[in-house]
Order: C-alpha cells, then sequence, then structure tokens
C-alpha cells in the first residue's frame, strides 16, 4: 500500500544523529522527500535535499522548512553530559522552540518531536529515587534534577502551546534508550548480573528502526491537538519476570496492576490506540529466575 508519505516533503532535523539516520532512510523508503538540517556533513546522509545549519538560528531553520509539508524534529544535545548545563538547556529548548514557532506561524499541520523517558526527571535524578508507580505512564509526577531532563518537560510545554497558538498537530514521543539490536542486546546482558540500573527506567528500550516506525506514524495518524506518548518495546531488556525485578529493585513502589512475564512496566495505551504502534523489533531473551 503506497504511504499518504509518498510525495510529501518532510523536514528532519539532526537527521544524522542515531535515530536521524534511520528515521531519514526510512522516511524516503516510504516516498517522502527528505530535507535533512545538521550541523555539519555527514557521508551517510542522503536525502532529498541537505541543509547544514543550526536549529538554534532563525535564518537557517526558516531555509530548512521552505517548502516544507511536516516536520520531525530530533536536533538536541541528547544527554546531560553533551555539553555544558547551559548548553544543553538552551541548545534544546531554544531549537524545540524555534522549529515548531517559525514551522506553525508557517501554516505547516503536523510535527513529531522527540521528547524523552527523562522528561519526568526520576531517570537521571542524583537523589536515590523510584519513580511515583508503575506502570510509568505520560500523567506520572515529574522530579527534575538535571538540564537535560528539564529541556524535555520544556520541549513538551512548548508542543502544547504551538498547538494552541498555531494549530499545529503535534505528535511528542517519550522514547527510552534507543540504539540499534547490537546495543540493545550488550546492555541486556549486562542486566543478566545486574538489572539495578535499569529500574527507573522500568528496563524500557527501543529499536531504531521502531522509533522511525513510531515516528512514521506520528506524521500520518488521524489526530487533532498536541500529545505526548511513551514510545517503548513490549517487552523488558532484562530475562528477568517484571514482577519479580520491582519486588527486588522497587518494593515500595505501588503497582497499579500485575505485569505478565518480562511486560515492560511502562503502559503503552495511549500509544496504541491512537497511533496503532506496536513494536516490531523486540529482544529474544530467555526468562531466569531471579535470586532474592
Ligand atoms: N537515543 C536515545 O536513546 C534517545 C532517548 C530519548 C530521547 N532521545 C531524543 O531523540 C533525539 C535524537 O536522539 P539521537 O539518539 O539520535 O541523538 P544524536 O546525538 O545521535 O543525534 C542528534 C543530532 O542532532 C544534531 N544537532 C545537535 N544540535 C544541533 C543544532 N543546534 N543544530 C542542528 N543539529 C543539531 C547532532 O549533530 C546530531 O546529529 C534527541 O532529541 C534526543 O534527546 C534519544
Amino acid at each position: 500500500m503506497t504511504s499518504s508519505l509518498n510525495g510529501r516533503r518532510v523536514l528532519v532535523t539532526g537527521a544524522a544523529g542515531r535515530i536521524g539516520l534511520v528515521t531519514t532512510r526510512h522516511l524516503t523508503e516510504l516516498g517522502a522527500l527528505v530535507t535533512a538540517m545538521e550541523l555539519v556533513e555527514h557521508d551517510e546522509l542522503k536525502a532529498d535535499r541537505i541543509v547544514i545549519g543550526d536549529t538554534r538560528s532563525e535564518d537557517d531553520v526558516a531555509k530548512a522548512l521552505d517548502g516544507v509539508d511536516t516536520v520531525v524534529h530530533l536536533a538536541a544535545l541528547a544527554h546531560p553530559s553533551a555539553g555544558t548545563p547551559y548548553e544543553v538547556y538552551t541548545t534544546n529548548v531554544v531549537s524545540t522552540f524555534n522549529v515548531l514557532a517559525q514551522a506553525g506561524a508557517a501554516g505547516i499541520k503536523r510535527a513529531v518531536v522527540a521528547s524523552s523517558i527523562n522528561a519526568f526527571g526520576v531517570p537521571f535524578n542524583p537523589a536515590d529515587i523510584r519513580p511515583a508507580y508503575y506502570p510509568l505512564d505520560e500523567k506520572i509526577p515529574a522530579d527534575v534534577a538535571d538540564w537535560y531532563s528539564l529541556s524535555k518537560q520544556n520541549d513538551e510545554n512548548t508542543c502544547r502551546m504551538a498547538w494552541r497558538r498555531w494549530g499545529i498537530d503535534v505528535v511528542a514521543f517519550r522514547f527510552p534508550h534507543v540504539n540499534s539490536a547490537e546495543v540493545l542486546e550488550r546492555v541486556a546482558n549486562g542486566f543478566v548480573e545486574d538489572p539495578a540500573p535499569g529500574v527507573r527506567e522500568g528496563w524500557s528500550y527501543l529499536d531504531t528502526r521502531d522509533a522511525a516506525y513510531a515516528i512514521e506514524l506520528g506524521l500520518t495518524a488521524k489526530l487533532s491537538g498536541a500529545h505526548v506518548f511513551f514510545a517503548a518495546a513490549s517487552t523488558t531488556n532484562a530475562p528477568y519476570e517484571t514482577e519479580a525485578l520491582l519486588d527486588k529493585y522497587a518494593p515500595g513502589v505501588p503497582r497499579l496492576r500485575r505485569f505478565v512475564g518480562r511486560e515492560v512496566p511502562i503502559d503503552l495505551t495511549a500509544i496504541r490506540t491512537v497511533l496503532g504502534f506496536q513494536a516490531r523489533h523486540e529482544l529474544d531473551l530467555p526468562t531466569k529466575t531471579l535470586e532474592t
């Protein structure tokens, strides 16, 4: 079946990044004419049009948006340590504001934005805290103590503002760790010995190809408004039953329901029902018995 993206002009910012390269390739395979925006040239980046520029610059973003129908905004400093606190926070919030405000004012009708599981602040929090409850969902209380998480929380507000102001529909994804199958398998192997580091993200993960697929659905789904969705594989990246993991590593945290097998303790109802998303590349791990 021909994709509704066939022949559409899509701007992808951060197009040479980990998610950007795979997304640019995926959208191109669906027939989209991708304008790829990046800070510097990159050998692997192939697109209909490449704009070298900075998403913080009004002029560069105006140039990149020229003739574009929809936007995928991925450019960011993607970790608290990717720059100074000032650089990480300002790059992310200024870029998201700049891209969405210009896209909205230009009459563009749809944007997809990379938020992060870190928008709720707990995974990078230096305090020894746990989520307020499991499964994590889009309404979970935030406890933010770092500039990267704050930038993503702010980006979600920018998405809502842009829709309210200009009527641009925006889909923001709270991605967990997104990576290639090889890297995800390495992380999973590390959790055989010690699953503790995964507790605050609910041992969640997403294959980069599934991030690109979620982005496709975010661009094409029939919806209006500004939406935030957790996007994750339906299973965990730890080879133990989720209930046993939570008993051991988050014993005091309320569970709003029981989890079956290696079910990820994230509520994926919203992305399933609104976008029809189900991950297509999941880790095939044996389920072992966790020592108590
Ligand atoms: N990969 C993950 O695990 C993950 C998880 C949650 C959220 N995210 C979010 O998804 C998005 C993409 O992440 P990624 O893993 O591909 O990161 P990445 O660092 O691999 O790619 C980001 C790209 O953005 C570009 N960029 C940075 N600042 C820019 C600027 N000022 N102007 C133009 N381009 C700029 C970089 O050159 C880079 O190519 C980011 O917003 C990130 O915060 C990623």
